[in-house]
């Protein structure tokens, strides 16, 4: 086994990321605030998919206290696209607890217990922001640990092992970073690593064998049919009930099978759409109602189209769409 030294392998990596590291909006500011809604936001989404999420979000929340009162309707509709709502919900509720201790808990343990932060999370907030030496382990850092180690199994403990105590926010970052710009998972650039010689995957050339990947489950597929049905500058959508597993509160375009007068029109496109592990089939047509029958049934509302952007639509909704409105993005 390649003796992995510490002090050598941080100094490598952190003179690696002062002079490579992203300018995200995120690394400019020490505030525990921003920097725990950054780390939320990223634990499902693309580090480019969140940064105008981020910008947008701290405009309108600027600090726990607008979050904790934030009228909630307005929180979805900001986070409207991320996916993951419960995340969104899971903020304010954190956002609460936190007004109620006066100021951001500084102790990993306190924020580990907010609500909708786990182990990642608590551990990159409490190192970024604090100088906790706190390991963050997400999927990026697993990858780099397992090549490291050509060994899939504990990189928890070496992710401890090899952290650096001293700086800890750079270095979990910069094992982030790593992961993501260079030791890519199909194709890892290990002539441009900054810590290829102490990689025991890499220097025995067996850097594609980890990590060792898992069979995944497969995808569901699901074929939906959704109508947009115009009327005078408005158009129909259905909210999910408070009570809804998925989504509770936002706003879905009607399904064809659900509107039984409606007269389907042209075509106006398809897509796919993600959403957990079910892979949904979309097509949108424009429709019409039959003249006798204009009342909608309980739950449905025409929503006018210039006032859109105000209302949380799901993304589906919004994929359809964009097939026939303008959207702001
Ligand atoms: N992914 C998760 N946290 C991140 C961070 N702070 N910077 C870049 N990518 C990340």
């Amino acid at each position: 086994m390649l003796t992995l030294e510490p002090g050598a392998f941080r100094r490598a990596l952190l003179r690696w990321y002062s002079s490579h590291k992203r300018d995200l909006p995120w690394r400019r500011t020490q505030d525990p605030y921003r920097i725990w809604i950054s780390e939320v936001m990223l634990q499902q989404t693309r580090v480019a998919a969140v940064i105008p999420y981020f910008e947008r979000f701290l405009a309108k929340f600027p600090n726990v206290e607008t979050l904790a009162c934030a009228d909630e309707r307005e929180l979805l509709a900001a986070w409207a696209g991320l996916g993951y709502y419960a995340r969104a919900r899971n903020l304010q509720k954190a956002a609460l607890r936190i007004a109620e201790i006066g100021a951001f808990p500084r102790d990993h343990a306190t924020i580990r217990a907010l609500p909708g932060v786990g182990d990642y999370t608590s551990a990159a907030v409490a190192s970024i922001a604090f100088a906790l030496p706190h390991a963050a382990v997400d999927g990026n850092v697993k990858r780099v640990m397992s090549r490291l180690a050509a060994d899939s199994g504990n990189v928890r403990q070496l992710a401890d092992r090899l952290l650096d105590p001293e700086r800890p926010g750079d270095h979990n970052q910069a094992v982030m970073e790593l992961g993501a710009t260079i030791c890519l998972p199909r194709e890892p650039l290990c002539l441009l690593c900054p810590v290829a010689e102490f990689c025991l995957a890499a220097t025995t050339g067996k850097q594609h064998e980890f990590p060792v990947r898992k069979l995944k489950s497969p995808a569901n597929r699901v074929s939906q049919q959704l109508l947009v049905l115009k009327r005078r500058g408005s158009i129909l959508f259905w909210q999910r009930p408070a009570e809804s597993p998925r989504l509770a509160g936002f706003w879905e375009l009607p399904e064809r099978e659900h509107i039984a007068d409606a007269k389907v029109g042209e075509r106006l496109g398809a897509f796919r759409h993600t959403i957990v592990n079910t892979l949904h089939d979309v097509t949108v047509f424009a429709a019409t109602f039959a003249a006798t029958a204009q009342e909608v049934g309980a739950g449905f509302s025409w929503l006018p189209i210039r006032s859109l952007n105000e209302f949380p639509l799901s993304t589906t909704a919004r994929k359809a769409l964009m097939k026939s409105v303008k959207l702001k993005p």
